[in-house]
């Protein structure tokens, strides 16, 4: 699959699967407009940052401004910026609450409306970074996973009203894949052996293999595909 010549914004970039998505569109040729919140730990010439935090509109203004700077350009808006907090539903605070939603939800339907104008030139494409939580209630996770389902039901009603401008909208649902965001918890052999027993290709996913159905849905192979979710999860949300 390539995507030279195209402009891609990916946001949390310095992170596991925003890092893996990176890589395989540079690999593919693509222009990289990476944004996040953190500093990436290396820096690949080329490409070009954004640090910053997506809950300020400014973030979001100035990630647009600097993908369409010079060529007018955007192609492809990877949302992969996100955050996950671990405990009983009931023992959220509101300010992990508003976290959630903040960036999980608020930030990315913020790109995504900013990129529409940019993505309606190029006929460009949404690719959202849900999870399965959205589709399989998963104790301890549990409004983590009520803002994956609004995420995804945003791609949805996204793709419905941006299709007749040519603009797709997709999501992906990966389900355990090693990153920072899990790594505690897969460090743990009994949560992690549980997991594997529920997961029927019995391992845990890499962030290369999101990044692959990510490239996927971005290229002209899926020019007919939009409003879909993928589960990208060995089969856990079949099972
Ligand atoms: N790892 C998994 O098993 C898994 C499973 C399903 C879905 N996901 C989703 O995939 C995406 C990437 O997760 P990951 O596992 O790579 O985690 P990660 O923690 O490695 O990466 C997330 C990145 O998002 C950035 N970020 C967080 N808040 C931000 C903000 N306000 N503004 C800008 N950047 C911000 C972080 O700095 C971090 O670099 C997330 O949306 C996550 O919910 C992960």
């Amino acid at each position: 699959m390539t995507l030279a010549g195209k402009t891609v914004m990916v946001t949390g970039a310095a992170g596991g699967i925003g890092g893996a998505i990176a890589d395989a569109f540079r690999r593919a040729g693509a222009r990289l407009i990476l944004v996040d919140v953190v500093a990436p730990s290396t820096t690949i010439s080329g490409d070009r940052w954004v640090e910053g935090d997506l809950r300020s509109p400014d973030v979001v203004r100035a990630a647009v401004a600097a993908a369409t700077e010079g060529t007018g350009r955007l192609d492809v808006l990877v949302n992969a910026a996100g955050v996950q907090v671990r405990k009983p539903s009931v023992d959220l605070t509101e300010d992990d609450w508003q976290r959630l939603v903040s960036i999980n939800v608020s930030a990315a339907y913020a790109l995504s409306r900013a990129a529409a104008q940019p993505l309606a030139r190029t006929k460009g494409s949404i690719v959202n970074i849900s999870s399965s939580a959205a589709l399989v209630a998963q104790p301890g996770i549990v409004p983590y996973g009520a803002t994956k389902a609004a995420l995804t039901q945003l791609s949805k009603g996204m793709a419905v009203e941006l299709g007749p401008e040519g603009i797709r909208v997709n999501a992906v649902a990966p389900g355990q894949i090693r990153t920072p965001m899990t790594a505690d918890k897969l460090s743990d052999r009994d949560v992690e052996a549980n997991l594997l027993s529920r997961i029927p290709l019995r391992r845990i996913g890499t962030a290369a293999e999101v990044a692959d159905v990510v490239l996927f849905l971005a290229s002209e192979q899926a020019r007919y595909v939009t409003g879909t979710l993928i589960p990208i999860d060995g089969g856990y949300a079949a099972n």
